[in-house]
Formats: C-alpha cells, structure tokens, sequence
C-alpha cells in the first residue's frame, strides 16, 4: 500500500472517530427527540394536567394567532410533556432557551418532553409564518420557584 493511502485511510478512520464520538456525546444532553404520536381527539383539548409535583402534561393547541393554553404555570424542577396540535394552518413551536423546535399541524399531534429546572418566564413562539397575525402569536411558561411565596 502507497504511504498516501495510508494517510487518507487514517484521516478517514480519525474523521469517523470524531463524528460516532460526538453523536454519543451529544445523546441525552438534549431534550427528548421530538416524536409524532398517533392522533386522538383528546389531544386537541388545550389543558395542563398534573401528573404528580414533577410531572405534567400540557395539551398546546395552536390556531390563527394564539397557543392555547397561553399561560402555562409550573414549578421549577418540573417536566413536561407538550403535545402539539393545530386547528387550522401549519404553526411553529419554539421555546429558544430550550432548544424546543416543533411544527403544529392539523390532524397531528407531536410530542417532546422538557424539563424546566430554573425559575423564570419562557417564551413559546409560532416561527412559521402562518398569516397576519403570525408576530403576536406567543404564549408563556412560568416557571415558579417552589420555595418562594407568592
Ligand atoms: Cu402561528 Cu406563525
């Protein structure tokens, strides 16, 4: 074997090292995949349910120009599970601070799963342009502090 191919096996044998390494780097300091789950009316009900302290549920529904719950309250520490619909266009669904990117459709429901370990207030967006209303359309998670009296 030339001394050239031997180099360019080795770069192409560090290079995939480097790409297997960083995917088993990356897995599970992320949310959970976002995933599509089978639709079912109950889905399209707007509502937070409480499974236990840390635990909840929020049923987001989202139509020409609002999410619906807009106020979501939970306690810091707590996760949830969103599950997206729309009722009408394709809506966006983006919490920045907590890399949360999903697409509203109708007839789907998609689901990811976030934990919200500190206090504060977190913005959900519509980030596809669903109309003329597109820019208002936000809603709210309040993140409270268990410890703190209100
Ligand atoms: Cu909904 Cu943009």
């Amino acid at each position: 074997m030339d001394s050239s191919e031997k180099k360019v096996l080795m770069i192409t044998a560090a290079v995939l090292g480097l790409f297997i390494f960083s995917i088993l780097y990356a897995r599970g300091k992320y949310n959970d995949l976002p995933e599509c789950i089978p639709f079912d009316k109950t889905y399209t009900e707007p509502k937070v349910v409480k499974l236990d302290e840390k635990t909840y549920q929020v049923y987001s529904v989202a139509a020409m120009w609002q999410f619906a719950p807009s106020k979501i309250y939970i306690p810091a520490g707590a996760e949830v599970d969103f599950f997206l619909t729309s009722k009408d266009v394709v809506h966006g669904f983006n919490i920045s601070e907590k890399n949360v990117n999903l697409m509203a459709v109708y007839g789907n429901i998609n689901k990811t799963t976030v934990k919200f370990d500190k206090p504060g207030v977190y913005k959900i967006t519509c980030h596809e342009y669903c109309g003329v209303g597109h820019q208002n359309m936000q809603a709210e998670v309040i993140v409270n502090d268990p410890a703190a009296k209100l």
